[in-house]
């Protein structure tokens, strides 16, 4: 007859399972309450969730989220805080982590919403401004975000703590180069037509650089266009994820003819 596993086995195993998932490709560690809640919120398959402190998840569940609170702490597994420190990365001020399988997107995915503009960040450098960046594109309804470079991954756990856990709102995916296709390419760059005066056709691809050096010649050379948020002089360039942000937000999105 099978016996129930201990408080400490339970323990050691959950550990075990999250440390195994920040290394696992196929696996994200959902760190805190708003990650949690909007991975939920956007269908993710959640695998174990813990916290040392679930009463506070009740109070910030009832008060931010009612429509997740049920169902996170349906699944939650209070756990003392020895055991979530060892299962965790960093410090969690919401007190709350969870495994999830990531959603496989592909190119796909994204030509589906082919009214919308693409989001593609050329070699990101910085997990924080990428997860903002996924944010962003999740609120203005974005067809999706591309990283565009060998060697990055936007599913990186700092990443989706950055977007709160809309990684699961759109399709995010990897490109090594970017081709190019049938949208508009547009290069976001200092040097080009202001964004005040230009119209931006809604189906393009709204290329931004990496932080330390913009766009690549290689990407400036695929352009079609060139657009510019104006800056006072002296001001050498907006953050990554802010300019982003003007751009959804503030640039003239126009229908495309298509
Ligand atoms: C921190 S900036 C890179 C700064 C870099 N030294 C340059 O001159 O492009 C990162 C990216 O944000 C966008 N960006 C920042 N400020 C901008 C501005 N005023 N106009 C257009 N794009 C801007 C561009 O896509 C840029 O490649």
């Amino acid at each position: 007859m099978a016996t129930e596993p201990t408080a400490q086995q339970r323990n050691a195993s959950l550990i075990k399972q999250f440390k195994a998932a920040y290394r696992q490709d196929d696996l994200v560690v959902l760190e805190g309450f708003h990650a949690v809640k909007h991975a939920l919120r956007f269908g993710a398959r959640i695998l174990a969730v813990i916290s040392d402190d679930p009463a506070q998840v009740e109070r910030l569940g009832a008060a931010l989220a009612p429509d997740t609170a049920g169902p996170i702490l349906s699944q939650c597994v209070h756990v003392d805080p020895e055991t979530f420190r060892l299962a965790t990365r960093s410090p969690i001020g919401t007190r709350i982590v969870a495994v999830a399988s990531k959603s496989r997107y592909s190119e796909q995915d994204i030509a589906r919403r082919a009214d919308r503009p693409v989001v593609g960040l050329e070699d990101p450098r910085n997990m924080g401004n990428v997860g903002a960046v996924i944010r962003l594109a999740a609120a203005c309804d974005i067809a999706g975000v591309i990283a565009i470079g060998e060697a990055i991954d936007p599913w990186h756990v700092t990443a989706v703590r950055g977007s709160a856990g809309l990684h699961y709102a759109l399709p995010v995916i990897q490109m090594k180069t970017l081709k190019r296709e049938d949208r508009p390419i547009v290069g976001i760059d200092p040097i080009g037509e202001q964004l005040w005066n230009t119209s931006i056709p809604a189906n393009s691809v709204l290329v931004f650089g990496t932080e330390r050096y913009g766009l690549s010649d290689a990407l400036l050379s695929i352009c079609d266009t060139r657009v510019s948020i104006p800056m006072r002089p002296g001001v050498s360039s907006l953050n990554l994820a802010t300019a982003v942000a003007a751009v959804l937000y503030g640039g003239n999105l126009a229908e495309s003819d298509r």
